[in-house]
């Protein structure tokens, strides 16, 4: 085959040149010029203009019919949930994540499911057949319904699928692919962003579902520095707590569903089993309640979930005592110390301030604020909070306490997993109907009155 023309375009100001240097000719910067393949000049190319020569053709959206995307079920509850209700034709998903955490296994268990309604291949460049075929008989698959390509060349694979005309195709992983029309190393940037876009055009030509693992780099991005999360139509990311055997999958973009959805799993002897009820799992299962600790109900992409937050309030030996948030913002823990000092007369100068979210969960949203000072004033006090107690609510700098979204539905998951009293924002209670009572405060010096009150 000819090599194509290669380029090296420029990363900071977009200028290609022939040759790679180490500082880009046109604007200065340094180290910032990568190879990539020259477009072919086409003469077709240049069209008309003004002449109106080659145009195309322009639709009015009413004319269009968008019926509901079709879609098929990847295997895996979870995933489906993640993915929005199932995988779409024709689209491409990346899955990335830490080397380890699951992404062959999980995928090998989507092939086998989805090989029962079409053809699926599995394209592997990192383990041999024999490795693949041993892990399948430990999930206990039928060998029978799984196909396997063990090849890093891109042109060979794009071949064979174009032979053997999969529906589902895995890419395990795109940074082993290599295309013969650039020089660079399997695993660099062009390569990779020239194999995902190639697969990308096939995907979209032929209507098979791509999905590509990528390797997380050191930095946390996917290696060739995110350059692919902006091609593909749906990014997941699959994170874990060390040690946990939980595991999570959350998608950051979704053309075709909500994204910030969260999915779980459990890692177990026979492979990855969904879980669909997790907030059973993530609160602890303890039967004497502990200073410290606080049950909040989150919402997780579309999904309310209940986690536990736990603070550890102690005495400090440092000048400047350490405050530590593992799973929620540390910024938010600092404002939220100054605003229990200033407008609730809680003092925490000389503690260190530990806050954790159990399972590895990270809780993004401002609703966790009102869960944190509970456990805080809760770990100061060495008083359990009542059990069955759940907060949610946001704290603003005045000391009061803002409402949240989608309360009803977070009040229904409290009550639905057993809980019988929840501390809110009073804005939050107006016209709900749950079965739990809900005590509505409108300051948090207020939430933390009640929450002694209903201790003692
Ligand atoms: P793997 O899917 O190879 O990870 P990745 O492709 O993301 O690098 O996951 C391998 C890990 O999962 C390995 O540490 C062993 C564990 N594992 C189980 O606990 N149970 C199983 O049934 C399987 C197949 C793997
Ligand atoms: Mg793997």
């Amino acid at each position: 085959m000819a090599k194509a023309k290669t380029l090296y375009v420029c990363g900071e100001c977009g200028a290609s040149q022939p040759k790679w240097s180490g500082q880009c000719p046109d604007c200065g910067a340094w180290n910032s010029l990568s190879e990539s393949v020259a477009e072919a000049a086409a003469a077709g190319s240049r069209r008309g203009g003004w002449t109106g020569q080659g145009s195309a053709e322009v639709v009015r959206l009413d004319s269009v019919r968008a019926g509901d995307t079709p879609r098929f079920s990847s295997g895996l509850s979870e995933l489906d949930r993640v993915l929005g209700g199932g995988l779409v034709p024709g689209s491409v998903v990346l899955i990335g994540g830490d080397p380890g955490i699951g992404k062959s296994t999980l995928l090998l268990q989507s092939q086998a499911a989805v090989a029962a309604e079409r053809k699926a291949l599995y394209v592997t460049g990192e383990e041999s057949a024999a490795q693949v075929a041993m892990r399948a008989r430990r999930l206990g698959l039928d060998p029978e319904m799984l196909e396997c390509l063990t090849e890093t060349s891109l042109e060979t694979v794009l071949a064979t699928a174009a032979a053997n005309r999969p529906g589902f195709m895995v890419i395990d992983s795109i940074q082993t692919l290599w295309s013969e029309s650039l020089q660079s190393a399997p695993g660099a940037v062009a390569q990779v962003r020239e194999c995902a876009s190639r697969l990308v055009q096939y995907a979209k030509r032929t209507g098979c579902t791509v999905v590509l693992v990528g390797h997380v780099t050191k930095e946390g991005a996917l290696a060739g520095p995110r350059v692919l999360e902006h091609m593909v139509d749906g990014v997941l990311y699959f994170e874990s707590d060390s040690g946990s055997r939980f595991r999570l999958i959350r998608s950051v973009k979704n053309r075709f569903g909500a994204a910030n959805e969260l999915g779980v799993f459990a890692m177990t002897d026979g492979g990855l089993k969904a879980v669909s009820n997790p907030s059973a799992i993530f609160l602890s299962t303890d039967e004497a309640p502990a200073a410290g600790s606080c049950v909040l109900v989150t919402r997780e992409g579309t999904r309310p979930m209940l986690v536990e937050v736990q603070a550890l309030v102690a005495p400090s030996s440092l000048s400047q005592p350490r405050r530590i948030a593992v799973g929620v913002d540390p910024g938010r823990l600092a404002m939220l110390l100054a605003v229990m000092n200033r407008h609730c007369g809680i003092q925490v100068n000389d503690q260190d301030v530990f806050v954790n979210v159990t399972g590895g969960i990270r809780v993004s949203e401002t609703a966790s604020d009102l869960a944190v000072a509970l456990a805080i004033q809760s770990s100061l006090r060495e008083v359990p909070l009542p059990r069955h107690l759940a907060a949610f609510g946001e704290v603003g700098l005045a000391g009061e306490l803002r409402p949240v979204y989608n309360g009803e539905e977070r009040l229904r998951e409290a009550a639905g997993q057993g809980f019988t009293t929840a501390l809110v924002p009073h804005a939050n209670v107006k016209g709900v109907k749950a079965r739990l009572t809900i005590r509505g405060c409108r300051r948090l010096s207020d939430a933390l009155d009640a929450a002694r009150e209903v201790d003692s």
